[in-house]
């Protein structure tokens, strides 16, 4: 039996395109998306999900615990057996990465342990990477755990930082060139272990 993903997502979602896209081609062959949850009403992760139809909910409440309840309600109603954090910009409660220890994966737009950790999120990673002068960056398939970016790494990818780039240049060849290949890899490469146990 396939393994149930959920994606949690608050932007764009081209990773999670990327994940259907890998779902389509039979990159991802161990698992399926089941569902997609977004604490963005609009977020455009949202209209990918409804257009692969992928069932789809915007959990928007504020207070931590409610949200994590709603979540975690949800969670069992699909039957997640993994959930891939894909541009998903709320903390989860170390209670949370508890209950799923080893079952939540996140992709970072850096080379963990370099630009990680609390305030490097989104364009900001590109800008530090930019500022600090180095000239190869990347991105990481990690698992969570309580510690913002500090779980087990599963795939790394190098990407060259080119002379004359902004950090939207460099932000878009870091998900075209590692990003969007090593967290369909990741996935197929957790979903084959957990549906190897169904
Ligand atoms: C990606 O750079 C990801 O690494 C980071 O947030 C961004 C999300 O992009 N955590 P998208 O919404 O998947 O396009």
């Amino acid at each position: 039996m396939k393994a149930k993903i959920a994606v949690f997502a608050s932007g764009e979602g081209t990773n999670l395109q990327a994940l259907i896209d890998a779902q389509k081609s039979g990159k991802i062959k161990n698992g399926e998306i089941a569902l997609v949850i977004s604490d963005k009403a609009d977020a455009y992760a949202l209209t990918r999900a409804q257009d692969f139809a992928i069932p789809f909910f915007a959990v928007t409440v504020k207070e931590r615990g409610d949200f994590e309840r709603e979540v975690l309600g949800l969670l069992a109603r699909y039957g997640i057996d993994l959930i891939v954090l894909a541009g998903f910009m709320r903390l989860l409660s170390a209670d949370f990465a508890g209950r799923y220890k080893n079952r939540i994966i996140n992709v970072h737009p850096s080379l963990i342990p370099a630009f990680c950790g609390k305030g490097f999120y989104g364009l900001k990673v590109h800008e530090q990477v930019l500022k600090s002068g180095v000239k190869i960056t990347g991105a990481t398939a990690h698992y969570v755990n309580e510690i913002t970016d500090g779980g087990e790494i599963i795939l790394q990818k190098a990407v060259k930082v080119k002379k004359g780039d902004t950090p939207q240049t460099l932000q878009q060849r870091v998900k075209e060139r590692a990003e969007w290949k090593i967290l369909p890899q990741a996935v197929e490469k957790i979903c084959k272990s957990i549906a190897g146990g169904k």
